[in-house]
């Protein structure tokens, strides 16, 4: 580990070592049912293109869970008590983890943890500049592994993780198990975890927040293939797949698809790939629980459900956990 001033705030780093997104890539595309892994959307473009999403009319999640912190603001900061260390796992400098910050009460410090390091340090120097008087600790980490959480300047009653936007939902149930689990070392003894988690509901609601009426979620998918074609030497012709979001009602999840129009093949990193007519590469699964499944899992992973705030449709939720 090493400390490094940078203009207003100290890098703790851990030197992550980075995915290795071609390795990833190719072992997805060399499977029977091809996937691809989600968390590499998020290029400058895909991170632009998912603030886009988050304003379309048919994107409920942010907006509600928006909505539930605005209204529950005070019980929220009451549940999680005063003089705590806020984590975030995540460069947070977003309006949820302002808010969240507006209403604790003698917050000690705030810990952004990302894996990039650009992004944490720009997101930390903004918030630092918001918040002269927050001790804001900035640490360059996988947050998916253990690591050594840095003491702030002045003793936290506790530490508070906050993992908002439903990210959870991007992980199959024995994956979001052992990142809650994770998540729950990161918190400590006495911690806890205030978590934004997405609700089941009525399949046309979520498929046209999938596919929106504008495209833009579609540009989303598609600009995965843009990327592999700029990052890892891909020849794939975006025109010839399509955007598909469906509800799987059984597993509670939303699956998107890139479908291959026609029978044809793609280069990438040197590495040949067949597509058929309507062979799909899947590319995300974002899962929709239940109050009580999620409460199963977070016991799974050492947690214990303490306060649920949701919007009068309960379409999300915004939950807080303690470590049991
Ligand atoms: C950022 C994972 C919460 O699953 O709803 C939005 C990502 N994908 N539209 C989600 C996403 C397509 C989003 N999360």
């Amino acid at each position: 580990m090493q400390t490094v001033q940078h203009l207003s705030v100290t890098l703790h780093d851990y030197h992550p070592r980075t995915a290795d997104m071609r390795e990833e890539v190719l072992a997805g595309l060399r499977e029977r049912q091809k996937t691809l892994p989600c968390k590499y959307f998020y290029d400058q473009r895909g991170s632009q293109l998912f603030d886009a999403i988050c304003e379309l009319p048919e994107y409920y999640p942010t907006r509600i869970e928006l909505g539930i912190m605005e209204t529950y603001a005070e019980g929220i900061a009451a549940a999680l008590g005063p003089r705590v260390l806020l984590v975030e796992p995540g460069s947070g400098s977003s309006l949820k983890t302002r808010l969240l910050l507006d209403h604790l009460v003698e917050p000690r410090a705030y810990m952004p943890v990302d894996i990039s390091r650009t992004h944490l340090l720009t997101a930390a120097e903004r918030l630092s500049r918001l918040y002269p008087e927050l001790e804001v600790l900035p640490v360059c980490a996988d947050f998916s592994q253990p690591f050594a959480v840095p003491e702030p300047k002045r003793h936290a009653a506790r530490s508070i993780v906050y993992f908002p936007g439903s990210t959870i939902g991007n992980f199959e149930p024995n994956a979001a198990i052992a990142l809650l689990a994770q998540l729950r070392r990161l918190a400590g003894r006495k911690g806890g975890l205030l978590i934004g988690v997405d609700l089941r509901k009525n399949r046309k609601v979520l498929e046209c927040a999938y596919n929106d009426a504008a495209g833009v979620t579609a540009a989303f998918n598609l600009n995965l293939l843009q990327r592999i074609n700029r990052e890892l030497r891909g020849d794939f012709d975006a025109s010839r797949f399509m955007h598909r979001a469906v509800y799987k009602e059984v597993q509670g999840r939303i699956e998107m698809h890139l479908v291959s129009r026609e029978n044809h093949s793609v280069t990438v990193a040197g590495e040949n790939f067949h597509f058929r007519e309507n062979e799909f590469i899947v590319t995300e699964y974002s899962y929709k629980h239940t109050l009580p499944g999620f409460a199963a899992l977070a016991a799974k992973a050492g947690f214990a459900v303490e306060q649920v705030w949701t919007d009068d449709r309960r379409w999300f939720s915004l939950q807080y956990l303690s470590v049991c």
